[in-house]
């Protein structure tokens, strides 16, 4: 897909972001602290989604990714995972992580892979997703991006 969702940033406080989370089943206990920005995406004025990236200088965490239930299969998640992949590497990640339970196979299709938490560097281990938020079974993928 080549077209581009509208996105606008959004605070972790924002009431329709954190609906959306919860109803997927993803983490919302830190959406309020520092390093976090959150967007809404929209096609034609519609929200379809939200996702959202933790800065660490060198890498990062892409997080909090939804597409609304009524909006999935259109290629909405494909859009934005891809609009969080380039705004990560502008702004400066050469290194992008995540974690998930329930969606490797979807990520894999971007070009990420399952790493060993071992070998993830600090930053990403001491997130509040990766040390309690997200089940040891969660498993941390991470994609190499271009800047
Ligand atoms: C995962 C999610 C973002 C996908 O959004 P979507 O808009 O339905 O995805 P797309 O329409 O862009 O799908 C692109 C492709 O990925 C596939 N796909 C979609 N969800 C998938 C999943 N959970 N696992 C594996 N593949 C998936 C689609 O079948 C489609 O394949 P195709 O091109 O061969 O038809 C959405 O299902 C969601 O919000 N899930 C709940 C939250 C979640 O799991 N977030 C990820 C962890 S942070």
């Amino acid at each position: 897909m080549s077209w581009e969702l509208d996105r606008r940033p959004v605070s972790g406080a924002d009431e329709d972001l954190r609906t959306a989370l919860q109803a997927a089943k993803l983490p919302i206990d830190d959406l309020d602290e520092d390093g976090r920005s959150f967007f809404r995406f929209t096609d034609r004025n519609a929200t379809v989604g939200y996702g959202g990236l933790e800065d660490y200088g060198s890498c990062a965490l892409l997080r909090s990714l939804v597409v609304l239930p009524q909006q999935r299969g259109h290629g909405y998640g494909e859009a934005i995972t891809r609009q969080l992949l380039t705004q990560a590497a502008r702004g400066g990640a050469n290194t992008v992580y995540l974690l998930t339970d329930s969606a490797t196979s979807f990520f894999e299709r971007f070009g990420f892979a399952k790493v060993d938490r071992a070998t993830a560097p600090a930053a990403i281990l001491q997130t509040r997703q990766a040390a309690s938020l997200c089940p040891a079974s969660a498993a941390l993928l991470a994609k190499i991006v271009q800047r």
